[in-house]
């Protein structure tokens, strides 16, 4: 940790955890195999980011659109996050890390929710980091739900149409009180969002990695935060070096 500079540290780093399936044909193994070590580089990053001293993380353990995928390949991956939140809550509850979920939670199946609503719940007060789990999650999805919220409070005449605005909607999303990530990080070497966080992600630095979530470790995390620390923010206005010299 001793190269990284601690003064751009992001508040926020989300991660699209990518290639599990990948990892796991270059091995001629099952995608299942794959999902399975992608928990171990879930563990490791939890504790390196904490260390880092980052304040979130959020990661995009289950899309919208994952519902697509084989019912074999879905219930293996619903099994494990059952497994991760009974094993590793206990965990994460002793060094402080609280939990939050953000997706939706209509019409999940089972025991999935009453599962997340108990890791939520207890640890709630915890304060070390907040660890952001994107289950059931698509930011379409969130974005409708949201306005329908303040559609539902616009015909209920609590509010006036002309006082909608962005700080509204940010609000009513699933993220409200989650500052914007500073940092998303894509594993796999695919280069796109694929419906995660799109309204958050405003003025996120991007960070595209080529290696297979599985592969993903301390260093692979420490890169990243490397390459958003090289990174010129400028949020639409003008650099700190470059105001100096305009005066
Ligand atoms: C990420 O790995 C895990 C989830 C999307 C749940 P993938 O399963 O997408 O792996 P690839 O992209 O097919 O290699
Ligand atoms: C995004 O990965 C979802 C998660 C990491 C949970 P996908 O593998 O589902 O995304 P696409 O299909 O390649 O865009
Ligand atoms: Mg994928």
């Amino acid at each position: 940790m001793a190269s990284l500079d601690l003064s751009v540290i992001p508040e926020h780093v989300a991660i699209i955890m990518d290639g599990n399936g990948r990892w796991a044909k270059q091995r001629g193994l099952p995608r299942t195999i794959g999902h399975n070590k992608g928990v171990e580089a879930v563990r490791e990053t939890v504790k390196a980011a904490g260390e880092a001293g980052v304040k979130f993380l959020t990661l995009f353990a289950f899309s919208s659109e994952n519902w697509s995928r084989p019912e074999s390949e879905i219930e293996a991956l619903l099994g494990l996050l059952r497994r991760f939140i009974r094993r590793d809550l206990a965990d994460l509850h002793r060094e402080n890390v609280r939990i939050r979920i953000i997706g939706e939670r209509d019409n999940l199946r089972g025991d999935i929710l009453p599962l997340l609503l108990e890791a939520e719940e207890t640890t709630r007060n915890n304060t070390a980091m907040t660890l952001v789990i994107a289950f059931n999650y698509g930011s379409r999805n969130e974005i409708a739900r949201a306005v329908a919220k303040i559609a539902a409070d616009v015909a209920a005449g609590f509010i006036a149409p002309d006082a909608v605005d962005a700080e509204m909607i940010s609000r009513r999303l699933d993220t409200a009180d989650i500052p914007d990530p500073d940092l998303i990080i894509r594993t796999s070497g695919e280069e796109r969002l694929s419906n995660f966080l799109l309204w958050q992600a405003a003025y996120s630095e991007l960070v595209f990695l080529p290696c297979y979530w599985p592969d993903f470790d301390r260093q692979q995390f420490e890169e990243a935060l490397r390459i958003f620390a090289s990174r010129d923010r400028r949020f639409g206005g003008l650099s700190p070096a470059t105001t100096a010299v305009v005066g």
